[in-house]
């Protein structure tokens, strides 16, 4: 049995104060709930602060990004192992969000999933196509490639550690989801090229979440797909109620 995900993406928003503040009134909404898993991904400068305010319960922290060596001369990037000091488990790589505005290619994604797994982070992958790529009927051999080169070189007990999100770019802060039965097939072809690469069992192993304007009203219809593990939130997650709602499968 997968143990879906559910993981709240900050994006560029909060302080730290407010970002203390989201926590609390997210902690009083959120029920302590075994089956799933719940992770916040604040930015770097609040990564500290949601540390602290989520000791002691079941939710976990999670980073927006990663560079992919471990120290150095690299100004304004940062590290796994500075993300790993800071009890950050989680990792988002390759949102469209970078490759669009940071230039992230399939090779540097590639680096920093393999960076993430050395110093035990879970890479939440971001793969999916454009509006203009899905009207040229070329969603599944793009987002198959983007799936082979974020796993190229991998091996298949680090691949087991991976989550992968399926994000179309039209769906993202648009208002304009997949359809779940859409979100599932796209998913559920993710998953059968993760087993060409490693066989079924490991493929079965790998948590896929959907993800592009989910909030309530429309998380309860995608988790009842069966490929669908969970989400990755954006807008919605910045609003305690909406996001303990998501969390709940509620409507
Ligand atoms: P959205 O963003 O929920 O605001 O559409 C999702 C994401 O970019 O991860």
């Amino acid at each position: 049995m997968r143990v879906p995900v559910i993981a709240g993406n900050w994006k560029m928003n909060k302080t730290p104060e407010e970002a203390a503040a989201l926590c609390r009134a997210l902690l009083t909404h959120l029920d302590v709930l075994d089956d799933r898993e719940v992770v916040l991904c604040p930015p770097f400068t609040a990564l500290a602060t949601v540390s602290e305010a989520i000791r002691g319960t079941k939710v976990v922290l999670g980073a927006q990004n990663v560079f992919y060596e471990d120290s150095g001369a690299y100004t304004g990037e940062i590290s796994p192992l500075m993300l790993q000091a800071l009890g950050v488990k989680y990792v988002i790589i390759g949102h469209s969000e970078r490759r669009q505005y940071f230039g992230e290619t399939d090779e540097m994604v590639n680096r920093k999933v393999k960076a993430a797994l050395q110093h035990d982070l879970k890479p939440i992958i971001c793969v999916g196509e454009t509006l203009a790529q899905r009207e040229a009927g070329v969603t599944e051999t793009l987002v198959k490639s983007q799936v082979d080169k974020a796993f190229h070189d991998i091996a298949a007990d680090e691949a087991k550690q991976v989550v992968v999100a399926y994000e179309p770019i039209w769906a993202i802060g648009t208002g304009k989801t997949a359809t779940s039965r859409e979100a599932n097939r796209v998913i559920g072809m993710i998953r059968g090229t993760l087993g060409e690469i490693y066989g079924d069992s490991v493929a079965q192993a790998i948590r896929i979440q959907y993800g592009g304007s989910v909030k309530p009203g429309n998380m309860a219809e995608l988790m009842q797909e069966p490929e669908i593990d969970g989400a990755l939130v954006g807008g919605a997650s910045l609003d305690a109620e909406s996001f303990a709602r998501i969390v709940r499968y509620d409507d």
